[in-house]
């Protein structure tokens, strides 16, 4: 049978990748997608650079809208990223009855159920195994390996680059600031960083597993999202003394005991408790914990980012299209995982309905009742303390940090007791609270 014949939109570090793998791996893909996969035609503004990656062979051109125009080609792959051409060639691409294969998570986060439903209606697929950690197969996990399970939760580190930074400022005691810096110098953070350190990405991809955990459509603008710019040396090392680690997680949570079900969807720099396995996830690695009500706890680790993990995501796409290119649409795997019918529109919970453990840090006065002021309002608040630190104060030294850790609470509630003990004459600066999950 002829090969399948692919189109590149960008070829990057990661569409390099996958032409390379493609090459590579040529005759052991053929055996398993039971025909070839070649990449005949790449778009690319920096038409002399894509030449000289792919050769004399593969057709380069400069503009995307000759691929997706080109009738020979069978799967587009979209490395463009963003949300503004890559989604019209996108949308092009399945109007002219191609599938495509992305790894763009922020278009399919905030413009999935519009491009999900254009290519339902153009019976092609949509695939994007390398939008999610990389080089993981964490959708094909969610979508087929769990989908025996009633999805409880999901945790993940989902962003190589605050990962890095995280473990390098806990490795070597080091401010936020200084190992941005260095990470920029080595090529781990990007010279804009923001959507990485705002949490923005790691949201990104919680969006869209949430959705194909839950069955639910992609709702990015309802997730909650915090990044790390604001976290202290102080709290990774009291964080440590403890026995925490603190990382960057996405996380969604089924909530059956709030009226009607909802659904926490939040990124936000989170304690772990140091013993688990996720908390030892150093660098620029990416992994996931899933609890089903089946399965029990799974994790999945790996490279998040990178040429060729990356590419190992796109071809796998690729491979499955191949294989499924000729199955009737109705009986493919769904783009969510659900059928597209059965989606639900279980809420999104407000971050004030979320559950909690927290970590709090208080700078506060050396002085009599001081504990117990504190203490007394965290009770009115029914938030029950799990255990405290208090660092001893140098000689002559009149304030100290307190550090708190409670057991779970609704958030509202810790939001109002931390008003009222922020408003404490005893209390110098502002509050550190830190949210604190057990992922047990
Ligand atoms: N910038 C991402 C990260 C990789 O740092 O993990 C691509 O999603």
């Amino acid at each position: 049978m002829k090969p399948i014949q692919v189109g590149l939109l960008g070829i990057g570090t990661v569409g390099s990748g996958t032409f390379k793998v493609l090459q590579r791996n040529q005759q052991e893909i053929r055996r398993r997608a039971g025909r070839g996969i070649e990449i005949a035609m790449v778009a690319d503004l920096d038409v002399e650079r894509a030449k000289s990656i792919v050769g004399d062979g593969v057709q380069v051109v400069a503009d995307g809208r000759q691929v997706i125009a080109n009738p020979a080609i069978d799967i587009v792959v979209e490395l463009i990223g963003g949300y503004g051409i890559a989604k019209t060639l996108v949308l092009e691409a399945i109007a002219a009855g191609k599938h495509v294969v992305t790894a763009n998570k922020a278009l399919l986060a905030v413009h999935g159920t519009e491009i999900f439903a254009a290519a339902r209606a153009q019976g092609v697929v949509v695939a994007f195994e390398a939008a999610v950690a990389g080089g993981i197969p964490i959708i094909k996990a969610l979508r087929e390996g769990l989908t025996a399970n009633r999805i409880e939760w999901i945790a993940g580190i989902i962003n190589g680059t605050t990962n890095f930074i995280l473990s390098e400022m806990r490795d070597k005691g080091l401010d936020f600031g200084t190992v941005l810096k260095e990470a920029q110098r080595l090529g781990y953070a990007e010279a804009d960083p923001t959507f990485d350190i705002e949490g923005v990405d790691a949201a990104h991809k919680a969006t869209i597993m949430s959705a194909i955990a839950f069955g639910t459509p992609v709702r990015f603008d309802q997730a909650h999202v915090e990044g790390i710019t604001q976290l202290a040396a102080a709290d990774i090392r009291y964080a440590e003394q403890l026995g925490y680690r603190i990382k960057l997680l996405g996380i969604t949570k089924r909530r059956d005991d709030v009226a009607g079900g909802g659904i926490e969807l939040r990124v936000h720099p989170t304690l772990v408790p140091a013993k688990r396995l996720i908390a030892n996830v150093e660098g620029a690695m990416n992994a996931v914990v899933v609890q089903g009500d089946a399965v029990g706890t799974t994790l999945y680790y790996g490279k998040g980012a990178g040429s060729e993990p990356t590419a190992s995501a796109v071809v796998a796409d690729l491979v499955d299209i191949t294989r499924l290119a000729t199955a009737d649409p109705d009986h493919r795997v769904p783009h969510l995982a659900f059928q597209h019918d059965a989606l639900a529109d279980t809420p999104i919970l407000p971050i004030a309905q979320v559950v909690t453990a927290f970590y709090l840090r208080l700078q506060v006065a050396d002085q009599t009742g001081v504990l117990s002021r504190i203490t007394t309002i965290l009770a009115e608040h029914d938030i029950s303390i799990d255990a405290v630190l208090q660092r001893e104060s140098a000689d002559g030294e009149t304030k100290t940090d307190l550090i708190i850790l409670t057991h779970d609470t609704v958030e509202g509630r810790m939001r109002e007791a931390l008003g009222q003990m922020q408003a404490l004459p005893t209390v110098l600066a502002p509050i550190v609270a830190l949210r604190k999950e057990e992922l047990s």
